[in-house]
């Protein structure tokens, strides 16, 4: 691990409407989609796939990637393992309560980090500390400053957070934050864990805790703010006019309960609003869009399509007069381009004839790399029969089938070999399958109220998985009615949860090969702790 990538904050200005700003010009973007996007409720993701979105954060330039809680589990702990052993451009960070084993176990993950940070924290508001903790302020104290020290025996580059700071008491955070920077912390996040905040109170915090704090240019403020009364973005903007240099924020704003301040969303204001923000972060605004898709296509969390930046209709213009207006002149009715965030025309990229190298190049340009010939060749005849089906094919239905390639691969107990639906006006629908299980076929038939159905308890009548279905949704990639399917599926058992996804120009085959890959998934092993619970 090597030097943090942060700079120490100083230097107060005044911006053109009165507010005392810091003149430092970057903004240092903290993704916690892998950590804190996680713990949404059946977000979780296999190693895998948190190495796939890790690269496409890399691709946007994010600073830093919380990659996982390496204590949580041994699949978290190879995951950030591996997220650090891949990623080269951003550093990766993994988070680890404020004890000995967590942040032993974190420093190994990160072990072979080009650049890895280690974020520790402890709860220091009242009610955590007396009902969850039970703990005195002056222990919560003593024991943040040994996990600091702790730390930094693995890397210089530390995080601090006071859990629910939010709700914490001024002196006290101004005390226990005076202290961790001497032991060594060189970020303070000040996370507002339950999402109490309002604007203009947050940033006066910010701004209150770096003027009292007598050594507060010795680190970076940083915020992580959370949605409860769907104001994390405000809030997260106004510590940055009073001076926080880092924002800590996910993809789609996934994350806890109502998630976490949204990435995009962040970046854009302050890219659209120069005039108020004295800082820029070094992303790749492009990248914002290909990002957004990946972590929903992934988790199965759709985007609503009035979702700023990244929802379907966040640049579609319905009403006559808007339309008029930016046929005229653009800017009468848009504050930003389209094309900048990454959202593209639907262009024909390859086609029947295409051949091997072309497919490479093009997914290569998608940031899409094959780890062996074997996944390259895969994807391939994959594209070859969908281009038979298909007559133009996009970007968005590569990156779909690159999924769909991947997931094949490691689909190792239980594989789709052969199916046939049967659907008539009249008649109840009846699926027949036939599934792989450990290179034995064996098939099932059943009847249900729809296709997918009959499908799904066929595939059960096989497998007796003994899940519970919570969550299908169909998305298709893009327009038409040749166009590929994407479905994602949602199963439960005895408290796991596990998503899977599968792309088909039929969505009765996408449905049955996405769940197959959630049931896959349950035969993986991973038992994982939550970050705010346990004996801290
Ligand atoms: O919300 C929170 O307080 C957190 C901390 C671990 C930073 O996620
Ligand atoms: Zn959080």
């Amino acid at each position: 691990m090597s030097d943090p990538t942060t700079k120490a904050t100083s230097d107060f200005t005044t911006d053109p409407i009165g507010d005392p700003i810091n003149d430092q010009d970057r903004l240092i973007i903290f993704d916690t989609t892998l950590r804190d996007g996680e713990q949404s409720p059946g977000a979780s993701m296999t190693k895998d796939e948190k190495v796939r979105i890790a690269r496409a954060l890399e691709k946007l330039r994010v600073d830093v990637i919380e990659a996982g809680f390496p204590i949580a589990s041994p699949g978290d702990f190879e995951a950030v393992k591996a997220v650090a052993e891949t990623i080269k451009d951003s550093t990766v960070c993994g988070l680890a309560r404020a004890l000995d084993k967590d942040i032993d176990r974190a420093g190994e993950a990160l072990r072979n980090a080009a650049s890895g940070r280690i974020h520790t924290f402890i709860a220091t508001s009242p009610i955590h500390m007396e009902k969850k903790l039970r703990m005195t302020p002056d222990q919560v104290v003593e024991q943040a400053v040994h996990a600091v020290k702790r730390a930094r025996q693995y890397t210089d580059d530390v995080e601090f957070s006071p859990e629910d700071a939010g709700r914490s008491e001024i002196d006290f955070l101004c005390r226990i934050l005076e202290a961790v920077i001497d032991a060594g912390a060189r970020t303070l996040n000040i996370p507002d864990t339950v999402g109490y905040a309002i604007p203009h109170q947050f940033g006066q915090l910010i701004q209150t805790l770096r003027e009292r704090i007598p050594n507060s240019d010795k680190a970076v403020f940083s915020v992580h703010c959370h949605n409860d009364l769907g104001l994390a973005v405000a809030n997260s903007l106004s510590a940055v006019r009073h001076g926080a240099r880092q924002v800590e924020c996910t993809i789609n704003g996934l994350g806890e309960r109502a998630g976490n301040a949204a990435l995009e969303e962040i970046v854009m204001a302050v890219r659209v609003r120069p005039d108020l923000f004295s800082c820029q972060t070094r992303l790749d605004a492009t990248q914002i869009v290909p990002c957004s898709r990946l972590v929903s296509s992934i988790t199965g969390f759709p985007i609503q399509p009035n979702k700023a930046i990244v929802g379907a209709n966040a640049f579609a213009h319905e009403s006559g007069i808007h339309q008029d207006g930016v046929l005229k002149h653009r800017e009468t009715y848009e504050i930003m381009r389209a094309q900048d965030v990454g959202w593209s025309e639907n262009r024909m990229v390859l086609g029947k004839h295409s051949g091997r190298n072309a497919f490479r190049m093009r997914l290569q340009e998608l940031g899409v790399a094959f780890a062996s010939e074997e996944e390259l060749n895969a994807a391939f005849s994959r594209f070859k029969d969908l281009a038979d089906k298909k007559h133009e094919i996009f970007d968005e239905d590569l990156q779909a089938l690159v999924t769909d390639a991947t997931i094949d691969a490691t689909n190792e107990r239980v594989k789709l070999s052969t199916m046939r639906v049967c659907s008539e006006t009249g008649e109840i629908p009846q699926a027949q399958v036939t599934l792989v299980l450990e290179g034995e076929e064996i098939q099932g038939t059943a009847s249900g109220g729809g296709p997918v159905d009959a499908t799904f308890k066929a595939i059960e009548s096989i497998i007796e998985s003994g899940t519970t279905l919570k969550l299908y949704s169909v998305n298709a990639i893009t327009s038409g009615t040749d166009a590929l399917g994407e479905v994602t599926v949602r199963l439960e058992k005895g408290g796991r949860i596990a998503n899977g996804q599968g792309a088909d120009t039929d969505i009765v085959i996408a449905s049955a090969k996405a769940y197959i890959n959630a049931v896959n998934k349950f035969l993986q092993p991973h038992q994982r702790e939550h970050p705010q619970q346990g004996d801290v």
